[in-house]
């Protein structure tokens, strides 16, 4: 594929923090980031990450066997801190020699990003204020996910153009810093690659993936989608917080309300702990993603999605993904170009 030598000089860092040819991180998504997609990409010469956070440790060693069937690239595998199994993960992932961990959730301890590093696997983790990306440096990761809350799935409050003065300015002369949230096209990579991001994370686009093998009903809802149908819950009362969810509004959103009244009456008359009922929000969505995009129950299931479904109406085969970000890219690097050399 031919990329445009600026482009191809910006890379460089990210490129060689992950070992490989464009540094376009698919990144983790339950029930989505399987084993096929996640080798199809590395194959195709991008970055993938496992979603393995909630899967029971047998089965994510199979998935990460299947991996190492498909491919002979680096991948990644991405562990959820309170997720039930995350301190049996991170010891599995240690004996698997994971070449790359990615930290979700919520932040990790210093001690376990050591465990992780002493496996001799580079440490990736998510930053959503520039505190604690210092401290996440501090703790010895390697590189930093900065993504903002237009991203799909569980997401933090502040939008990434905010994200990106407040951390990537910031630390990207100190750490490689990858970019997510809304990110859909080739002109968007060149200009986050010229504010000195080391490499972008997608998520949204790659659902749209021939090589996604998320139930067609998915696929087809996020064909018609617009940028505003994919909206975030909210949290009823601080008695139960909840992380925000972004997904397609649909029945699975008012379901997820209703769990809200249900477990903040129960933790009135103590029913249940606060743990418990954080406990069962997360079940809940788990399940309600598989039922979606495992089973295809569009209208119940939860569609998770980023605002960036209003710019894909496509599915495409990632090599021409991939493609078509690098072409686009580098286009927009040479408009850039141009406008400069007429000041
Ligand atoms: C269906 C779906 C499931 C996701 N699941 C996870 C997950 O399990 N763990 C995680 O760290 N991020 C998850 N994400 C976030 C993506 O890895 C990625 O950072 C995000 O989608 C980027 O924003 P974009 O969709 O606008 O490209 C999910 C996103 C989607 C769309």
């Amino acid at each position: 594929m031919k990329v445009s030598p600026e482009l191809d000089k910006m890379m460089q860092k990210g490129r060689d923090f992950l070992g490989c040819e464009y540094p376009i991180i698919c990144g983790a998504m339950t029930w989505v980031s399987e084993p096929n997609l996640v080798s199809a990409v590395c194959n195709a010469g991008g970055f993938a990450s496992l979603a393995g956070g909630n899967a029971p440790a047998d089965i994510l060693k199979q998935q990460v066997a299947a991996i190492r069937e498909m491919t002979d690239k680096p991948f990644g595998v991405n562990l959820i801190t309170i997720a039930p199994n995350y301190r049996s993960h991170l010891e599995l992932l240690g004996e698997l020699k994971i070449p790359y961990i990615i930290f979700a959730g919520s932040f990790p301890k210093k001690e376990e990003i050591e465990i992780a590093k002493a496996s001799g696997a580079k440490v990736m983790c998510f930053a959503s204020t520039l505190s604690i990306a210092k401290r996440m440096i501090r703790f010895g990761s390697d590189a930093i996910i900065l993504e903002g809350s237009e991203a799909g799935g569980h997401i933090g409050h502040v939008a990434l153009s905010v994200l990106l003065q407040q951390v990537l300015f910031e630390v990207r002369d100190q750490i490689p810093v990858f970019v997510a949230g809304g990110i859909a096209t080739g002109k968007m990579l060149a200009h986050v690659m010229l504010m000195g991001a080391a490499g972008v994370q997608l998520g949204t686009r790659f659902v749209m993936t021939e090589e996604s093998r998320v139930h067609e009903n998915f696929k087809n809802v996020f064909k018609r989608a617009n940028a505003r149908d994919a909206v975030s819950t909210p949290q009823y009362d601080s008695k139960l917080p909840v992380v925000a969810v972004r997904a397609l509004r649909n029945k699975g959103t008012d379901a997820f309300g209703k769990l809200q009244l249900k477990l903040l009456k129960q933790l009135e008359t103590d029913e249940i702990s606060r743990e418990e009922a954080q406990n069962e929000v997360e079940t809940f969505w788990i399940g309600a993603l598989r039922q979606a995009a495992v089973d295809g129950d569009v209208e119940r299931g939860s569609l998770m999605a980023g605002q960036s479904v209003g710019l894909v109406d496509q599915i495409v085969p990632v090599s021409a993904l991939l493609q078509e970000l690098m072409e686009d890219a580098g286009e927009e690097i040479k408009l850039i170009k141009e406008k400069i050399n007429c000041l």
